[in-house]
């Protein structure tokens, strides 16, 4: 498994999924940019989760709020006060982030031996230098990076059980002592506020500080009249938001999992006082069949009630998914309570109240909200879909192939055109009149370079579901074959059936 997560990390960069943000200059801890193929696949997520709450419910409608919010929003939510650390409120998960965070540093300097090695040598043999080979070949560079390695395996096995024995260990096996104690105890931890904040225009000091939302739900809850008014909606009704959120995390790790600047999807249901529990169950099981929806199986997603509830929350629970390095948060139903409206109408002195027509009464809603990560729906599907498998190559004989079984309604790329040789013109001119006409329709790549096997591959290992192939019989009877991505079958058909043999498997 842990094998798998690498190759998924290594697979994200080759094929232009995910590249760490500002990669020249060592990149940015727990940053991560989306490359070409991977802001395809995170659309078609945000896509598909936006037509199943906001398309397919005619009592939910969108919202774009700005990331930036007045101040005193923060301080009404409760995350000026109480997000120092939301998700972690005993003594032993503090001393374990903190030494968590000692013992990467650690990793950090090891690793960095080796990279200084790395760099020296790239000075010193210029041009024609190997650096795969000679991290591969170079005995201390090994020795460095294998250390780091090591050191890192231990800690990320040791911080997934939560196994405080096993952190002292690698500690004293360190010598590592807290810079800010002098301890190797590491009790002493400074409370963080997970915010991010900033200064508005010019003016200077707590006046003017302003915070990078860390959840868009806040945006929501301002807006709430806002909405109800000018869509003139009745409870119950839902606002559904994709945005960008940001926490200063203490323990940034696990790729896109733990990220400082991510991407939520978010939906705040507004109901009445009393109804909290039935629709938190309703939308707990809306929510967990959306995942099954789109192929995720069964025995990979279950439901974990919070030990801890956030400050706001009277119920909450989250959908888990098995990733590669075990079972973690997918998303979260949380009932909310009137916590946040009636903060509002209390800071703000507005009233944030609804009329009932039917009970003929004016309250403030209750609300349960589902929240999931797009960053982390989209590592689930990479760690689903990302398989090496033993295939017959041209020759009959087995070969490996790398391929990526994305749902088709998610696949960067929906339809790939590929002359079978590209040195002759009649075939590449009826290649790029089907690509032209199929461009309209579906994501598509026109791809010549390389024997057709080649494109194959390339295809497979960034999960398109159909290779379209002109060869010499196009230009006799203009039919194609037609390859499916996992089957491997391929097709005869005429042209003129490519559109609805695509479009039957990639609308959900
Ligand atoms: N509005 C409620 C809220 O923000 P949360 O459980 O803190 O609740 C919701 O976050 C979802 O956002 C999580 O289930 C996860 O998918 C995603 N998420 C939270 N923190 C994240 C981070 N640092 N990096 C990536 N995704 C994150």
């Amino acid at each position: 498994q842990a094998d798998l997560f690498k190759k998924l990390v290594a697979h994200s960069k080759e094929y232009g999924f995910i590249f760490q943000s500002s990669e020249i200059y060592d990149g940015l801890a727990a940053v991560y940019d989306y490359g070409p193929y991977g802001v395809e696949l995170k659309n078609n997520i945000k896509d598909y989760w936006w037509a199943a709450m906001v398309q397919m419910h005619d009592n939910i409608v969108g919202l774009d709020a700005a990331i930036f919010m007045h101040p005193k929003t923060w301080k009404a939510s409760g995350h000026v006060d109480a997000f120092n650390d939301p998700l972690v409120d005993n003594k032993d998960s503090k001393r374990r982030f903190r030494a968590d965070q000692l013992i990467e540093e650690e990793i950090d300097k090891i690793q960095g031996k080796a990279d200084k090695e790395v760099e020296k040598a790239k000075k010193k043999f210029g041009d024609s230098f190997d650096e795969a080979l000679y991290r591969t070949t170079n005995p201390r560079v090994l020795e460095y990076t294998q250390k780091a390695q090591a050191i890192n395996d231990r800690l990320t096995e040791a911080m997934s059980k939560g196994d405080m024995a096993e952190m002292k260990t690698i500690i004293e096996d360190l010598d590592i002592t807290d810079p800010d104690t002098g301890s190797r105890n590491w009790t002493e931890v400074r409370q963080f506020n997970l915010m991010f904040n900033t200064q508005l225009g010019n003016i200077a000091g707590e006046e003017g500080k302003l915070y990078l939302r860390p959840e868009t739900a806040q945006g929501i809850f301002v807006n709430f009249l806002n909405v109800q008014k000018s869509t003139r909606q009745k409870i119950p009704f839902g606002i559904a938001q994709i945005g960008k959120a940001f926490r200063n995390e203490i323990v940034a790790r696990q790729f896109i999992f733990r990220m400082r600047e991510f991407e939520q999807m978010e939906m705040q249901f507004f109901i009445r006082p009393g109804e909290e529990m039935k629709w938190y169950d309703y939308w707990k099981q809306t929510r967990m069949n959306w995942h099954l929806k789109i192929g995720t199986p069964a025995e990979k997603l279950r439901f974990k009630d919070h030990d801890n509830l956030a400050h706001y929350a009277n119920a909450a629970v989250d959908i888990q998914y098995e990733f590669p390095f075990g079972f973690k948060e997918l998303e979260g139903i949380h009932s909310r309570t009137n916590f946040d409206l009636s903060s509002h109408q209390e800071l703000s002195g507005k009233k944030l109240q609804y009329f009932d027509p039917e009970l003929n009464e004016n309250y403030v809603p209750y609300v349960v909200e589902t929240s999931v990560g797009a960053d982390r729906m989209f590592l689930a599907m990479m760690s689903e879909s990302l398989k090496e498998e033993s295939v017959p190559d041209a020759k009959g004989e087995d070969s490996t192939r790398v391929v990526m079984k994305l749902h088709p309604a998610l696949a960067p790329v929906k339809v790939a055109v590929l002359p079978l040789l590209k040195n002759r013109e009649e075939l590449v001119k009826a290649s790029t009149d089907v690509f032209n006409k199929l461009k309209f329709s579906f994501q598509c790549q026109y791809d010549e370079k390389d024997a057709i096997g080649r494109r194959y591959r390339r295809q497979d290992a960034i999960g398109t579901p159909y290779c379209v192939t002109i060869d010499f019989e196009t230009l006799e009877n203009n039919t194609v074959t037609i390859r499916e991505r996992d089957s491997l079958k391929q097709e005869r058909v005429h042209i003129d059936r490519i559109e609805e043999i695509v479009r039957q498997r990639v609308d959900m």
